[in-house]
C-alpha cells in the first residue's frame, strides 16, 4: 500500500476523479468495517447482527501522500456505502479535533449530509456535489450517507488537528439520522 511522504515536500499536483473518488498520486488507504463502529448506531444488537453478518465496509478514506503533520494541509477522499442499520444512516465515526482547529469537506458524489455538534448546539448541512462544507474549530464532525448510492467527499485539513474518536462516544453527535419512507430524518440522538 502507498505511504505518506516524509516532509520536506516538494510542490506537487494532485489529481482527483469525483465519479471514482480517488486522489492521485495516492497515499494510505482506511478501510472501516462495520465492527470498526461498536458504540455509535443507537441499536447495538443491530449493529452486532451486522457485524456476524459478514462485517460490512461502511466508509473507505483514500488519502494524498500529505502526512498528517503540524503545519502540513492533509486531503483525503472518503466514500461511505449505502446502508441502514435499524434504519440509521450508515455514517463515519465523528471525531473532534483535540487541537481545536477547522476543515472544509467539498461533496463530490451522491447525496450526503454534515453533522456538527459542539457539546451544545448541534447543526446539519445538506452535502451535495459542489457543496463545501465548513467545520469551524470546536465542532465535531460526522458525514452520512443520505442518498442512493455510495457518497464521496474531499477533506482538507490541518495536518496537526488529530482525531479523537473518544469525544464522540462520550458527548454523541447531537442527533441521530435515520432513513424515512420519502428521504431521512434528524431525531434525538438518545432516541
Ligand atoms: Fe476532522
Amino acid at each position: 500500500m502507498p505511504d505518506f511522504a516524509t516532509p520536506p515536500i516538494s510542490p506537487f499536483a494532485i489529481r482527483f476523479d469525483a465519479e471514482a473518488a480517488t486522489l492521485s498520486p495516492e497515499g494510505p488507504t482506511l478501510e472501516r468495517r462495520m465492527s470498526d463502529l461498536e458504540g455509535l448506531f443507537a441499536d447495538h444488537d443491530a449493529w452486532q447482527a451486522a457485524v456476524a453478518d459478514g462485517d460490512p465496509v461502511v466508509y473507505r478514506v483514500q488519502s494524498s501522500p500529505v502526512p498528517e503533520a503540524d503545519r502540513e494541509l492533509p486531503q483525503s477522499i472518503t466514500t461511505i456505502e449505502r446502508g441502514t442499520t435499524a434504519g440509521e444512516c450508515w455514517m463515519t465515526k465523528g471525531h473532534q479535533h483535540p487541537n481545536h482547529q477547522g476543515e472544509i469537506y467539498l461533496a463530490l458524489h451522491g447525496t450526503g449530509g454534515l453533522l456538527m455538534f459542539d457539546g451544545d448546539r448541534v447543526e446539519w448541512l445538506d452535502m451535495t456535489p459542489g457543496t463545501i462544507g465548513y467545520i469551524p474549530p470546536g465542532w465535531a464532525h460526522r458525514s452520512v450517507n443520505v442518498g442512493d448510492e455510495p457518497y464521496s467527499f474531499l477533506a482538507v485539513y490541518p495536518g496537526g488537528a488529530g482525531h479523537d474518536y473518544g469525544w464522540v462516544l462520550e458527548h454523541g453527535m447531537g442527533n441521530r439520522i435515520h432513513r424515512t419512507g420519502d428521504g431521512f430524518a434528524l431525531r434525538p440522538y438518545s432516541a
